[in-house]
């Protein structure tokens, strides 16, 4: 591992520009004998952290000449008629990606949504036949968050071979294949996966060197979890109540910032850190998914 000062800050608003310059001058290349790859995101209903991640991906699409249209639904939009909706972009051969905002509302089962994803067009990575590829060690579309932690590791030159890990947090977007990616032949680290179930997290927590949050509970981790000079990667993204802010909130990771980052090695920062990544590694996917259809 690269050497920092304590609380080095993992910089995801530099790391995210960097790769939204270099997927921006791939499509430059690509748009000089091909169309600009294009996204298609579906939302439904109306629950403002999903608008604002839409929108967010929206603007960033903007930036590196991708191009979007977003089919926004009513929430009480049938289970059947998204599926119709999905079928039909898988087969249109203007859409080169599909992105189905989660969580969709509870009377339709996201299992059968991302099922029915054209797995070529599943720039999330969430279908099981992409999941397959990366739990086997050749993923074609990596899940954005995971792919964006990995690739600040990689950046900072933080190698995570042979570290004790845990990750807090098991869901399929963020956990499970975060573990996977970590745990492969060429990062090589030594992986546990810890859950609201588990006895004695904080034992766990404290013998981490590279401890990755993502559960949902803002500020959860204290310093009193964390091993001296740790990596430490922040994926929540929590609102609570701030009168003092404009907006009546502010944003919050799963980690109490002020209390661990000067018992960490490096940390990521929320805002400005994994979030951010996250879109960006949206982009890159969808470029990869433009490249797959032109060769198809
Ligand atoms: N909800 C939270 N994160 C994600 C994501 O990466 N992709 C989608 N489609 N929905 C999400």
């Amino acid at each position: 591992m690269s050497d920092s000062k304590p609380g080095t800050l993992i910089d995801g608003r530099e790391i995210a520009q960097a790769i939204r310059d270099e997927v921006k001058a791939q499509i430059e290349e690509w748009t000089e004998a091909h169309r600009p790859p294009f996204l298609s995101a579906v939302l439904v209903g109306d629950n403002p952290a999903s608008k604002a991640y839409v929108r967010g991906k929206e603007q960033d699409a903007a930036e590196v000449g991708i191009e979007t249209n977003t089919h926004h639904y009513d929430s009480d939009l049938s289970e059947e008629a998204l599926l119709d909706t999905v079928r039909g972009l898988n087969g249109d051969p203007s859409v080169d990606g599909i992105l189905v905002q989660l969580p969709l509302p509870d009377h339709i089962d996201d299992r059968a949504v991302i099922d029915t994803i054209d797995p070529k067009k599943d720039v999330d990575g969430f279908h099981p036949a992409n999941l397959g590829r990366l739990m086997r060690g050749n993923p074609s579309f990596v899940p954005a968050t995971p792919y964006g932690i990995v690739t600040m590791l990689d950046r900072c030159g933080i190698d995570p071979k042979g570290m004790d890990t845990v990750i807090v947090g098991r869901s399929n977007i963020v956990g499970k294949p975060l573990a996977n990616l970590l745990m492969q032949r060429d990062r090589n680290a030594t992986v546990t996966v810890c859950h609201s179930r588990t006895k004695d997290l904080a034992a766990h927590t404290r013998r981490a060197d590279l401890l990755v949050a993502a559960v949902g509970q803002a500020e959860m981790i204290g310093a009193d979890m964390v091993k001296n000079g740790a990596v430490v990667i922040d994926v929540g993204i929590n609102r609570v109540d701030d009168a003092s802010n404009e907006r009546g909130y502010r944003l919050v990771g799963d980690i109490d910032f002020e209390e661990v980052r000067p018992k960490s090695s490096w940390i990521t920062p929320v805002p400005g850190g994994v979030g951010l990544m996250t879109r960006a590694m949206l982009l890159k996917n969808t470029m990869t998914a433009a490249r797959l259809h032109a060769t198809a």
